[in-house]
């Protein structure tokens, strides 16, 4: 079967600052060198849950270095050759993130040489025909930033507000897709401040509501300072063929407020399906996690970005079959994106898929994780959603935050002593599909 996509649709993929740039000096960095030993002793304990292909490769779970980002992928000086690589595999976007830490290392002292060197990142895109999506945060914070107290500090937003300013003055010109925020209340707040897990590891339910309100506050005069960059007589028209040719929405200020959705869905058999449905409480859910949050922000969003991994099932022991393909616990469920598309229509902003992909498994199952949720993806759009890209994650193997290096979420592979970058099968498979628009399936 032949599923085509529609015309002007963006292929590409995603990465993120602290993941693969390198030699950063941020509120992780700090972090991951005071509890590197702890987090390789507990894997110790837990040895037997990983696979031999796991151990055998370099840094593996049971190494210190696993758990320490170094040189991450050296993409910060890399990066022509990653680009390099999306072009050949035929991507025409590509998402990344800008690191808050290089542009304002100090409170208030912007440098000037980091801004320039995130400049030519996007002109290397551009002359390679790629779109530049830019992230403006990614789970990492400035040292100074932390010490204030991050996001719990009331002026948060004042401060990230007046970052932002600074990078979209100096990209403005080149630049038509941001994100203000990558799951910034539905993975950060939670792993952070509510479950103890990433820096700072508190757990605090009244810290995490605030967390969240001053990052969605932070959101808000992010996105009215971008705009008035842009136009500050909101006269739209005149900038967007300058800023963008090919996507749709054009212009300056697409923005999302990235969200996870994924972890309100539940299962796809009958008798959960049953109790859900019964008990409402998917409906609950989709509420905490989509409809508050996006009603706040949606007059501040111009286009929508769906991170979509997995679901989350209640009740596991009660249904039959649980599918387990990945060392994470992930339960593989591409239906799950048609689910959360469809949901998200009803916002009526276009729709770009910024993340999906899977821990390495086998070149076979990396395929079908792109097909089957591309299958999916693509039932969405005869549905009427309105999607404009796809874009996977990642385009490199990179730093998985607290886990370490031994997941490995690449199209290419990347070998962490030498650099080295290789292809995988499978990505030739994805670059077909890109230079296509469409997908092929064998039934
Ligand atoms: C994050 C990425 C991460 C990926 C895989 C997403 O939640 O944005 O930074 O690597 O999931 O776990």
């Amino acid at each position: 079967m032949t599923y085509k996509f529609p015309k002007n649709f963006k292929w590409g993929s995603a990465t993120s600052a602290h993941q693969v740039e390198g030699d950063n000096h941020n509120d992780w960095t700090v972090w991951e060198a005071q509890t590197a030993d702890q987090r390789r002793l507990n894997a110790e304990k837990r040895r037997n849950e990983f696979s031999n292909s796991v151990l055998r490769s370099y840094p593996n779970p049971l190494q210190i270095e696993n758990f320490i980002s170094g040189k991450a992928c050296d993409s910060y000086n890399r990066y022509e050759e990653d680009f390099d690589i999306a072009k050949k595999l035929n991507q025409n976007i590509h998402r990344f993130s800008i690191e808050w830490s290089r542009i304002e290392p100090e409170e208030g002292r912007f440098d000037e040489k980091e801004m320039q060197h995130y400049v030519s990142v996007v002109k290397a895109l551009r002359e390679r025909g790629i779109e530049p999506m830019i992230t403006l945060w990614h789970f990492t914070n400035p040292i100074w930033f932390v010490k204030k107290g991050g996001f719990i500090n009331l002026d948060s937003p004042k401060y990230f507000t007046r970052y932002v300013k600074y990078v979209v003055e100096n990209l403005k010109d080149q630049v038509g897709l941001w994100i203000t925020f990558n799951e910034a209340t539905t993975v950060y707040s939670g792993f952070s401040y509510l479950m103890g897990v990433w820096p700072p590891q508190h757990r605090n339910i009244f810290e995490w509501r605030r967390v969240n309100k001053n990052m969605v506050a932070a959101h808000i005069a992010a996105y009215k300072e971008i705009r008035n960059i842009y136009s500050p007589a909101d006269s739209f028209q005149e900038v967007r063929p300058r800023i963008s040719q090919e996507v749709e929405p054009r212009g300056p200020s697409q923005m999302s407020h990235n969200v996870e959705v994924g972890i309100a869905e539940h299962g796809s058999y009958l008798n959960t399906n049953l109790i859900f449905r019964f008990l409402g409480v998917e409906k609950a859910f989709n509420y905490l996690y989509t409809n508050y949050l996006l009603r706040n922000v949606l007059p501040y969003c111009d286009f929508m970005g769906l991170n979509y991994y997995t679901h989350r099932r209640f009740f596991k022991k009660i249904s039959q079959k649980v599918e387990i393909e990945s060392d994470m616990g992930w339960e593989f469920y591409p239906e799950g994106i048609y689910r959360r598309l469809l949901d998200l229509k009803r916002f009526n902003r276009p729709i770009f898929i910024t993340e999906n992909g899977w821990p390495f498994v086998s070149d076979e199952f990396q395929l079908k994780v792109i097909k089957d949720n591309l299958f999916w993806i693509n039932k969405a759009i005869q549905d009427g959603a309105n999607i404009r890209g796809y874009l996977y994650w990642s385009l490199l193997d990179n730093f998985e935050w607290h886990l370490g290096y031994s997941k490995r979420f690449g199209l290419v592979e990347v070998d962490y002593k030498t650099f080295e970058r290789r292809i995988r099968p499978s990505a030739y498979e994805y670059a077909k599909i890109c230079k296509t628009n469409q997908l092929e399936t064998d039934s």
